[in-house]
């Protein structure tokens, strides 16, 4: 059976041009012209990947992706946003539920192809390490948006083996490094965006927490909490006049099973680990 696309794009013209250039890529193109009928045809069809205008006559392609993106029969399946540069940065919601890629009109078939590769890869990597589901969450930096991000992921846990505890700590960590990210990343520039990404594997939950900024050294916080010496930290923050803190990352550290950060330090992953007898059996 040969692969499909699936081009959603309400220009005749577009959508023509974009089902041509698949093809010689061994792709068979559906082509669908709304976003109804793009929502119609990802349940009838599974395509294996999905390239998708932004500007639709009825549903726009955000809203689209996101309900593909949080449903967990469909998340992970490659979506492609193609997009006129004007319309790449329109959307005002606080949380956005992102594509795979993003490619901007007008394209060469080369930057069509790069990013189908890309999309590509990333979903036989998740297949190879068994992943179930993964969903990546674009955030204005914003607290309100944080935690309404983070409500979204409580719905997602829920379908996890994740126990309520387990849930409440992973929150929390989350509340603690994307408050971070906000505070200290981008130094609560509202219009930086912050991206979460959530991920299910046979036996764990991952959450990757990344922001725009600077980063830092994890091993070398002159105003932040150790374990070692809680008490030393709030008097280094008392020298330095800033208010109490520091604590996050050791509390976040507490609440996960595996924590780490990139080697620029803006990024960290939180790992939380099923209890045995509540895996699913694979
Ligand atoms: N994403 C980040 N980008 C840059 N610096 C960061 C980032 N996350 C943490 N930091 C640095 O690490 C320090 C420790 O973070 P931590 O969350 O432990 O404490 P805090 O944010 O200062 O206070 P609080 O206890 O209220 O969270 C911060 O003060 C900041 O200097
Ligand atoms: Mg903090």
């Amino acid at each position: 059976m040969p692969r499909t696309v699936l081009v959603v794009d309400d220009e005749r013209d577009t959508n023509d041009i974009l089902a041509s250039l698949v093809r010689p890529r061994g792709f068979e193109p559906v082509q669908v012209f709304s976003g109804a009928q793009a929502l119609a045809a990802v349940s009838q069809r599974h395509p294996d990947l999905i390239l998708l205008d932004l500007m639709l006559p009825d549903i726009d392609g955000f809203e689209v992706c996101d309900r593909l993106k949080r449903d967990r029969i469909t998340n992970l399946i490659p979506i492609i946003m193609v997009t006129a540069l004007q319309d790449a940065h329109h959307r005002a919601a606080g949380v956005r539920v992102g594509a795979n890629g993003y490619l901007v009109k007008p394209f060469t078939p080369q930057q069509l192809y790069q990013s189908m590769d890309e999309a590509l890869a990333w979903h036989d990597e998740h297949r190879q390490r068994g992943t179930t589901g993964e969903i990546n969450f674009d955030i204005r930096s914003e607290l309100t948006y944080l935690a309404e991000a983070n409500d979204l992921l409580a719905d997602l846990f829920a379908h996890t083996p994740l126990t309520e505890r387990q849930i409440k700590d992973l929150k929390q960590a989350v509340m603690e490094m994307g408050g971070n990210a906000i505070e200290w990343g981008h130094r609560k520039n509202a219009d930086l965006v912050l991206r979460i990404t959530y991920r299910i594997d046979p036996t764990s939950v991952t959450l990757i927490i990344q922001d725009q900024g600077p980063g830092f050294n994890p091993q070398d916080l002159p105003h932040a909490a150790s374990d070692e010496d809680p008490i030393r930290h709030l008097e280094i923050r008392n020298e330095l006049g800033l208010r109490e803190g520091g604590f996050g990352i050791m509390l976040a550290k507490g609440l996960v099973d595996d924590f780490r950060y990139n080697e620029r330090g803006n990024e960290v992953t939180l790992v939380k680990h099923f209890d045995p007898q509540h895996r699913p059996r694979s």
